[in-house]
Order: C-alpha cells, then structure tokens, then sequence
C-alpha cells in the first residue's frame, strides 16, 4: 500500500494589509462591528495574479521538502479565482516553477477546494499513479469584491498556501476523508454574472459574491462538525487522538462552534481569521503551514480538517504528520515588491463600485 506524505509546506500572503479601520474609510462599518461578528482584523490584497502567488507558496513547500521542481508528476491548484481559464492558472504555475515533467490542472470546490485537491493527489499516488505532487491552493478573492457591500467587502482576503506529498510506505498523510455537496442550497453562496451562462454580448455588471450569510453560518457548523464525526469513525479515533484541528477560517464564531460541539481545548485550534479573513480554498493551506511554523504541529502529529463552502461543498480529512517539522531548506521565493498601500490598491476598484 502506498501512502502520500507531506514533506513540504509554504504560504505566500501578498504584503498589502487592510485593517478594519481601514476598510471603515470605504464602506459604513466598524472595526467593533467586524471583531466581534467575524473575528477578523485585518485581510491582505493581492499586487500580483492568483498563478503568482501560487507560484511562491509551491516553490517554498518544494524547498520545504528540498525537492526539484523537474521531479514533481503533478501540479494541482484549487482555485475559484483562477487567473486565466484556458489556458488552466496550474500550467501558467508549472511554467513558473520549471515542472516540465509535471501534469497541471486546476480544480474548484470554493472554500473546500484544498481539502478535495489534497484528497485527489493522494488518491494518485495510493493508486501508484504518480510519485510526487504539489496541491496548491492559491486565491485573489479581492477580485470579486463589490467594495460598496459591507456585509461581503469586510470578509474576504487573498493567499496561497501549498504542500508537497511524496509516496511512501509508511501510513502517513491523508488517511481518512470525507467529502460532499449539498447542492439543494447552491443558490445561497454564488458568484453573479461569470461563466458561460452568460450572454458575453449583453452589456453584463460586475461578478460578484452573493451570499446569505446567517444561512451559510448553520450549515457550515452542521456540515464541518458531522465531516470531523464521519472521518474520525473511518479511521477508528476518538477526539481525543486529535493532536491539531485546522478548519476552514470563514468566521471565528462558526469555529468556535464546531469547537464547542467537537469538544476540543483552545491550544488543539489552529486560529488565523483576524490576520487573513476568509481566503477561500487557501485558508486550511494557509493555516496547515502556520500551525507548523507556530511549534502546534509536533513530529507524529494526528490533526483534522474540515472545510465548507460554495456548492454547497464540505470536507474533513484525518491527516498523519510525518516525522519532520522543519524545511530542508530555507527558500529564497519572494514576490515583487508592492509599492502601494493596500486602499491605494483597491482604489480604482473603489471608485468604480461607488458610482
Ligand atoms: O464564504 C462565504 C461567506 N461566508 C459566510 O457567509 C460565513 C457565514 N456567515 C457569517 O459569517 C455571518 O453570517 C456574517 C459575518 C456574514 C454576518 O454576520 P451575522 O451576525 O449573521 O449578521 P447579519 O447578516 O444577520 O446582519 C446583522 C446586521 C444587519 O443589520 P440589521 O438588518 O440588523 O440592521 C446588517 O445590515 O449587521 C449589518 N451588517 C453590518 N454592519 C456593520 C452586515 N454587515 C455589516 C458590516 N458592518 N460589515
């Protein structure tokens, strides 16, 4: 039986930062109304394309596990803020990386997308498929952002998180998961006016996130609590076997919630909401690499996810950590410099939305 380690990790957040005082000078809200609604504090605005940010969280989960990019058989992006759709945003992504020997290909499950992308490379290299893999999940939420709507423009922020996985024969990596889509209310998280069901030669407004927030909220609880349930029976664990739990950072009061009803100690919850907000299919990616990096995740590790989001799509998944916590290398990948602040970014984007 083969197995698929994660032997590397990395992030890339873009360095534009917008702090709720900021975002209380764009639209009526207030750094109190969004603490303690959502948890977040501050989101981070892209400079560069979702396939750039991509970029730099693989070629730092590559170091991480000090592999060449030419030895990677797959490059998988989640996104749903993809840069281009044809050609895919993946294979703008192994050009920049040098993966030549590498398949790429982009898939979308909204905010569960890293957690099914995680679950569809380990399932290639189980099935002897293929040997190494980078699953990526890279997102520029901001693009969609309607700046003159409180209730979405104060949730969501850009990223990219990555992780290596390497065949091994050791049980380690992704050993029980459990995905699913509640399409009956696929209606209350959509994005308006984008793809092909539009009519392109009808003047069209802009694409932009609608959402039905409280109805999200209930299901997203019930959803990512009765997943955890699901994968720790698959796996034959009790709670308290879980060593982290990294779950999908949409709102601290719904991880809260799957905290309370989980059971589980404040220190096991790995929490990034306030610094990122919602960054989509990246959160868990994000958080994962985090939760190294913050000492949470010790060698032997047994650590849940779950996520939730657009479809409606749900996923948990039970993943064994290996032995090592630290990179092999230190890397050197870096975005360009940004010059701007992060309002100056969205300026123009600003202006067009309050017209
Ligand atoms: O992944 C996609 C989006 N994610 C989610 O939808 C996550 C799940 N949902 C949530 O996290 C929460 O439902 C939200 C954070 C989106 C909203 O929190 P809520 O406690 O459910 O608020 P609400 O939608 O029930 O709105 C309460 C009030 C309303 O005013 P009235 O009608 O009571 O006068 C809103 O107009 O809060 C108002 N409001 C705001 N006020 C200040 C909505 N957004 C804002 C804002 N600043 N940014």
């Amino acid at each position: 039986m083969h197995y698929a380690e994660i032997t590397g990790w990395g992030k890339c957040v873009p360095p534009a930062r917008i702090s709720n005082q900021d975002i209380a000078t764009v639209v009526d809200t207030s750094d109190e109304w969004i603490s303690s609604r959502t948890g977040i504090k501050a989101r981070h605005v892209s400079h560069v394309s979702t396939a750039e940010l991509a970029t730099v969280a693989a070629q730092r989960a590559l170091d991480c596990a000090g592999i060449d990019a030419k030895d990677l058989d797959l490059v998988l992006v989640a996104t749903c803020t993809p840069s281009t759709v044809v050609a895919n945003t993946a294979s703008e992504v192994q050009q920049r990386l040098g993966a030549t020997g590498a398949a790429a290909c982009d898939s979308n499950a909204a905010c569960s997308g890293f957690l099914y992308a995680l679950q569809m490379a380990t399932a290639q290299i189980q099935a002897g498929m293929i040997k190494r893999a980078v699953v990526i999940a890279a997102e520029r939420m901001s693009w969609y952002i309607n700046w003159a709507r409180r209730d979405s423009a104060v949730l969501f922020g850009d990223g990219a998180g990555a992780v290596v996985l390497e065949a091994t024969e050791q049980a380690l990596g992704l050993l029980a998961s459990k995905s699913g889509c509640d399409s009956s209310d696929r209606s209350i998280l959509h994005i308006e006016n984008f793809g092909s069901n539009i009519n392109k030669y009808e003047a069209i407004g802009g694409s932009e996130l609608h959402f039905v927030g409280p109805e999200i909220f209930k299901r997203a609880v019930k959803g990512m609590s009765g997943a955890c349930d699901d994968v720790l029976n698959q796996a034959q664990l009790s709670l308290d076997d879980i060593d982290v739990l990294v779950p999908h950072q949409a709102n601290l009061r719904i991880i809260q919630a799957i905290q309370q009803r989980l059971k589980v100690e404040d220190d096991k919850v790995m929490v990034n909401i306030d610094e990122y907000g919602n960054t989509s299919a990246a959160t868990i990616a994000i958080a994962l690499c985090e939760a190294v990096e913050r000492g949470m995740i010790k060698p032997g590790a047994n650590i849940m996810s779950a996520a939730f989001g657009a479809g409606l799509t749900w996923a948990a998944s039970y993943i064994k950590w290996g032995q090592r916590v630290t990179p092999v290398r230190q890397s050197s990948a870096e975005l360009p410099p940004c010059p701007q602040t992060g309002l100056e970014l969205i300026a123009d984007a600003v202006a067009a939305c309050q017209k």
